[in-house]
Parts: C-alpha cells; structure tokens; sequence
C-alpha cells in the first residue's frame, strides 16, 4: 500500500493559514526590506469622475520576485467595505493594477498575497 498525499486540501490549508494575518507597515522608517517589497504602493490620480487608483507592489524602489516559485498572486482593493475588484498575476507577470471609484468618503484598502508571505495590505 502506498501514501498519498491530497495536494488539494493541502493547498486549501496553506492559502486558509496564510490568510488568516494581515500584515501591514506601522512605521514606514522602521520597516525592513522583507516589510517593503511586499506592501501595496498606492497612487491616486484625481479625475473629473472620481478618482484612479494605481497600485504596484514594493516600497522604495525594493520590489518583490514574481517567478514559478515566489511571486505575488493577487491584488484586490476596497472602497470601504465595497469590493472594487481582483487582479491575479502569473510569473514573469508585473503585479501592477489600477482601480476607478467615484469620489468616496471611504478609506481605500488595498490587499496584495504573496504566496509564500501571505497577505499584505495598505490603505490611503
Ligand atoms: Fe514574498
């Protein structure tokens, strides 16, 4: 008789596992490098409309591998509480993503997985 593994549920408990924190920067000075290559950087461009919101991933010019092994899976943000969408990335793929929303009193939150990190998030 032979072992096998469900790889299935195997990568449905990793993904469960590594969602479970948020990780975010408190103290931009203070951050290390590991901290910012995996933080959400967030531009917001004024339009007539509303505004645009343009999100690479990395802080000061340090900027995360995206390859097979190690790489950045989605970008997803919120207005609020509403959802404004999911971008997913491959390797070789720049993580890079851009969101309308009318003129909102709300914080905007913007979440980034790596998947050997977990969940990375900043808000403006
Ligand atoms: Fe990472």
């Amino acid at each position: 008789m032979t072992d096998t593994v469900d790889f299935e549920n195997a990568v449905t408990e990793i993904n469960e596992g590594i969602l479970e924190e948020v990780h975010s920067i408190e103290d931009i000075e203070a951050a290390t490098d590991f901290e910012l290559k995996h933080t959400p950087n967030i531009e917001v461009v004024e339009l007539a409309s509303g505004q645009l919101i343009k999100v690479s991933i990395g802080l000061k010019g340090i900027t995360h591998p995206q390859t097979e092994e190690h790489l950045i899976e989605w970008i997803r943000a919120f207005d609020g509480t509403e959802p404004l969408g999911t971008i997913t990335f491959g390797p070789n793929e720049t993580p890079f993503a851009e969101f309308e929303v009318k003129r909102s009193d709300s914080q905007i939150i913007v979440q980034a997985l790596c998947n050997l990190h977990g969940l990375w998030e900043a808000r403006v």
